[in-house]
This record gives C-alpha cells, sequence and structure tokens, in this order.
C-alpha cells in the first residue's frame, strides 16, 4: 500500500466502534505483554463505561487455544487486542473486532479483496491503511483510537496507550512517532503526562542513583555499565550526594542543575554513535506519585510485564485500572522478573552461546531462559554489547508446545528490507510451525528437532531481504 491513509483508518476504527457500542456482552482477548495488558485495560474499561458484561483472557500467542476460545465463545462478541492481526483467516465466529497492529494475514486479504464488503470481522490495522505497525502505534494505541470513537471521554486513557507502545519499544530512536504522536497529545491536553528532555536510561523513577548507571544497558556508558565503583566516583566528582534524609536518591530525585551537569559529564563517556540515544523524550505520568515506577511510561510498561509474562496478566490490567491492591501484589513479581531478566543476559555472555554465522547471529537457551521474556532477553543483548548490531539475532528456547524463536534487528536492517515478520513466518511453516509479528521484532513456534533446518532456511531469507 502506498502512502499513510489517515481517513481509511478512521473508517474502520468507527466500524469496529459501532460493534463494540451494539454488542450485549464481550470477550476481550488479549496478549499477555505491557502492550497487550495496556490494551486490555483499554478495552475493560470502555465495557465497563458502557455498562456491558465482559470477561478478558489473555494469550502469550494466538495458538490454538487462544484461536479456539474466540471461535467456541458465546458472548455476542469478541475483542481481540495487540494478536489476531496475523491469523485472521482461522477466526471463522461472526462478531468479532480487531485492535492490532502485527503484520496481517495476506490470505485473509486476498479473501477481503475477492468476496468484496463483509462484516464477519472488524479489522482494525495500521497495515492496511499505509502504517507501520511496529513504530507508528502500537495494539493498545489501536485498542485507544476505537475506544476514543466510542466517547471522547474516553481520552483520559491515552495514557495507557502510551505505555503500551513503550512496552513494545516503540519510543526508541527519538521518541514516540507516525499515530503515537496523536496519542501523546492527547494525554499531554488532558494533562495526565509531560514529556520531558532527559537521559532516558531505565529506571529514572525508581533505581539509586548508582544501579541506575551501573545496570544501564540501554545504551551501555562506557566505563561506567557494569562497575559499581566507577559509578560511586562518577557522582562524587560532579559533588552529588548519593543519599538524602536517610534514603538513597533516584535520578529524577537530583535538581536540575544537578541533572544537567550528570547528564552532560555522561554525553562525554559515550561513544559518537550512541549520543542520541542517550539522551531524549522521557514520558513522565504526572496522576502517579514520585518515585513509583507507575510515573514513567517505560518503567510502567516494565511493571506490565513483570505480571504478564510470568501468568500474572490480570494483576497488570488490574494496576492499569487503578487498583492499589494489584500495585502491592505485583512487588513479588517486579523483583523475580529484574532478576530473571539480568540471570538470562549472564547466562549468554558467561556461557558463550551467541554464535555468528554469516547473515545471522543466534543462541539457543534450551530449557533455561522462560520463552516469554526470551524475546526481550535477545533484545537488550542486541541494544547492549552482548551481540553484533548490525546482524539479526534469533533465539531459541523450549517451551511446552516445541522450540520458542524470538528474532529482533535493529531499525535500520528493516530500512535496508529486512522483514523478521515474514521470514518467521514463512521459515517456521517450511519446518511446521508457525509465526508472524513485525519487522524488527518478531517470534515463531516450530518443532524441537528442526532448529537447524529453520536456521539455515532464515539465513537465506535474510540474505536474500537485505541489500
Ligand atoms: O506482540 P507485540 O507486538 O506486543 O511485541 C512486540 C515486541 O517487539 C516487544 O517485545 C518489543 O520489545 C519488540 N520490539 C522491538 N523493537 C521495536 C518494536 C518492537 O524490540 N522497534
Ligand atoms: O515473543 P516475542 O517477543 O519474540 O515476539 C515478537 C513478536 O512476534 C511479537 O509481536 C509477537 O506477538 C510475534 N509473534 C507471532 N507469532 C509467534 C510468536 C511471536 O506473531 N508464534
Ligand atoms: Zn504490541
Amino acid at each position: 500500500m502506498q502512502g499513510m491513509d489517515l481517513k481509511g483508518l478512521e473508517k474502520a476504527v468507527m466500524k469496529a466502534a459501532a460493534a463494540v457500542s451494539g454488542a450485549d456482552d464481550v470477550l476481550i482477548v488479549s496478549h499477555i505483554d505491557a502492550d497487550g495488558i495496556s490494551a486490555a485495560a483499554i478495552a475493560a474499561t470502555v465495557c465497563e463505561r458502557l455498562g456491558k458484561d465482559y470477561d478478558v483472557l489473555f494469550f502469550n500467542k494466538m495458538g490454538e487455544d487462544a484461536i479456539d476460545a474466540v471461535n467456541n465463545s458465546s458472548r455476542s462478541l469478541v475483542w481481540i487486542s495487540d494478536l489476531g492481526s496475523g491469523y485472521l483467516s482461522r477466526l471463522s465466529r461472526d462478531g468479532i473486532v480487531v485492535t492490532d497492529h502485527h503484520v496481517p494475514d495476506s490470505s485473509w486479504r486476498m479473501g477481503q479483496t475477492t468476496l468484496g464488503e463483509f462484516n464477519r470481522i472488524m479489522h482494525v490495522n495500521p497495515h492496511d491503511h499505509g502504517y507501520e505497525g511496529s513504530s507508528d502505534i502500537s495494539g493498545a494505541g489501536v485498542t485507544y483510537l476505537v475506544a476514543k470513537s466510542i466517547d471522547p471521554a474516553n481520552t483520559d486513557l491515552a495514557y495507557l496507550a502510551v505505555v503500551g507502545a513503550c512496552g513494545d519499544m516503540q519510543d526508541s530512536g527519538n521518541g514516540l512517532s507516525g499515530i503515537n504522536r496523536m496519542i501523546l497529545d492527547d494525554a499531554v491536553s488532558n494533562g495526565s503526562l509531560e514529556i520531558k528532555e532527559d537521559v532516558r536510561l531505565y529506571g529514572r523513577e525508581t533505581r539509586p542513583l548508582v544501579g541506575f548507571l551501573q545496570y544501564s544497558s540501554d545504551p551501555e556508558v562506557p566505563g561506567l555499565s557494569n562497575d559499581q565503583e566507577a559509578c560511586n566516583a562518577f557522582y562524587s566528582r560532579l559533588g552529588i550526594p548519593l543519599r538524602k534524609g536517610g534514603r538513597n536518591r533516584c535520578w529524577t530525585d537530583l535538581s536540575e542543575n544537578e541533572r544537567a551537569a550528570a547528564a552532560e559529564a555522561l554525553l562525554d563517556l559515550m561513544k559518537e554513535k550512541d549520543r542520541t540515544r542517550l539522551v531524549g523524550e522521557t514520558y513522565v505520568l504526572t496522576d502517579f506519585p514520585k518515585g513509583t515506577d507507575r510515573r514513567d511510561a517505560k518503567e510502567f510498561a516494565t511493571l506490565l510485564n513483570s505480571c504478564g509474562r510470568y501468568n500474572d496478566a490480570p494483576t497488570g490490567m488490574r494496576i492499569c485500572m487503578g487498583d492499589e491492591d494489584a500495585v502491592e501484589a505485583s512487588k513479588e513479581n517486579r523483583s523475580a522478573h529484574k532478576r530473571n531478566i539480568s540471570g538470562a543476559i549472564d547466562l549468554v555472555k558467561k556461557n558463550d552461546l551467541l554464535k555468528v554465522r554469516r547473515f545471522i547471529q543466534y543462541f539457543d537457551a534450551g530449557s533455561e531462559i522462560k520463552d516469554t521474556v526470551l524475546g526481550i532477553v535477545a533484545g537488550m543483548l542486541l541494544n547492549g554489547d552482548g551481540a553484533y548490531r548490525g546482524l539479526p539475532i534469533i533465539a531459541f528456547a523450549d517451551s511446552d508446545d516445541g522450540v520458542k524463536v524470538s528474532a529482533r534487528a535493529e531499525k535500520g536492517m528493516a530500512e535496508r528490507g529486512l522483514n523478521l515478520s515474514e521470514i518467521m513466518k514463512k521459515a517456521a511453516s517450511m519446518v511446521g510451525g508457525f509465526g508472524g509479528g513485525h519487522n524488527v521484532a518478531a517470534g515463531a513456534t516450530i518443532p524441537g528437532d528442526k532448529k537447524e533446518e529453520f536456521l539455515e532456511i532464515v539465513e537465506d531469507l535474510v540474505s536474500a531481504q537485505v541489500i
């Protein structure tokens, strides 16, 4: 499709909004990650405000169990968010709304043009209207557009769509862009969000100053990352106290002067190419207290991942819907998630698991890394110093139904033609599995004995796509 067609997207949004408004009751089906949880919270809030009965189911992927849940639901409408577009031809019931941003199922699209207009599935997806689903809008964002169309009062949910977009890393580079920017404007207009130029390392609200630099990985700060002593010395050289009033200070506790001086000193340490990644837009969610992870959109997203990736997505959704008990219940999840991720990254590095081939790099974590966090680990290795930025990274981990594959690549590779979604879909189907996703981040499930064959196919496809 050529060019961006906002009108076309708005038309699809309005059709979906009418279907939701007219439904007797609703089953919401969503993805377990931060974006999927934010999307489900938006959809659930809409149903609540419309006074409709609803329930919510979360899935890791659109596998057979998810497809069955959709097709066999007794609810009058099934609203699928942050999932579904890749598997439209498998959805057979009437009354389905899909608000997603994954690369759509091409066989369904072909069916649609030959059969003409049909209303079985109200499909809202940026790819159908010339937008790029990996960067222009998230699943929560698409869901938000429908919410806003149902009732302009739902613009108070815009901040959740920003959290979803940050969870899918759509803010990497120079901050949110595309349709995300309009959603950001809604959140700024209603006073729930402030855009602040700041150091974009993770943990501005909750990590003590030393940990903030010591554990920085996206990007790494040369001389400081992984070196506690050097981080201590960094602050003491600038005369910045680590504690005040008997407690550790965080980055957002620093005065404007302290922050500016520290940012300046950090920039001096950065490699030229990483400077633009260090400082940029951050999104402050002003309704939440300072020093909590819900105040920073990125930290909020990590909090949601720490629930969803460990079979506890409903707690994440309750957090998004303002349930303070859920915030308390998630504390355990959060520290376990952080331990898991850093343990997984260490595992790959210390055991030299990463193998480099001509056009790809890969590692096989076996049963050592949980399949639901494999993609996060692969992405962090690629963004940090754990892998080569110029090659796509393919990761394997054992899962219940075969081998889970996660694939990640740098944005520049997509600009040169790489589309990991197509590659995962094609290579997986050639070895008896299934897959999909986005151009720079995709995944698959394949049979356990097909890893080598799969890698060879992926490597051929990568070399054919990238110029
Ligand atoms: O299923 P979903 O679209 O929510 O998952 C997107 C995944 O892709 C996330 O894990 C996110 O971290 C990753 N991603 C990425 N870089 C991008 C866009 C997405 O690593 N530019
Ligand atoms: O699981 P992971 O984070 O690696 O997934 C990356 C992207 O690929 C996500 O957007 C996910 O929804 C998608 N994916 C898919 N089909 C699969 C596995 C992942 O569409 N079988
Ligand atoms: Zn998403």
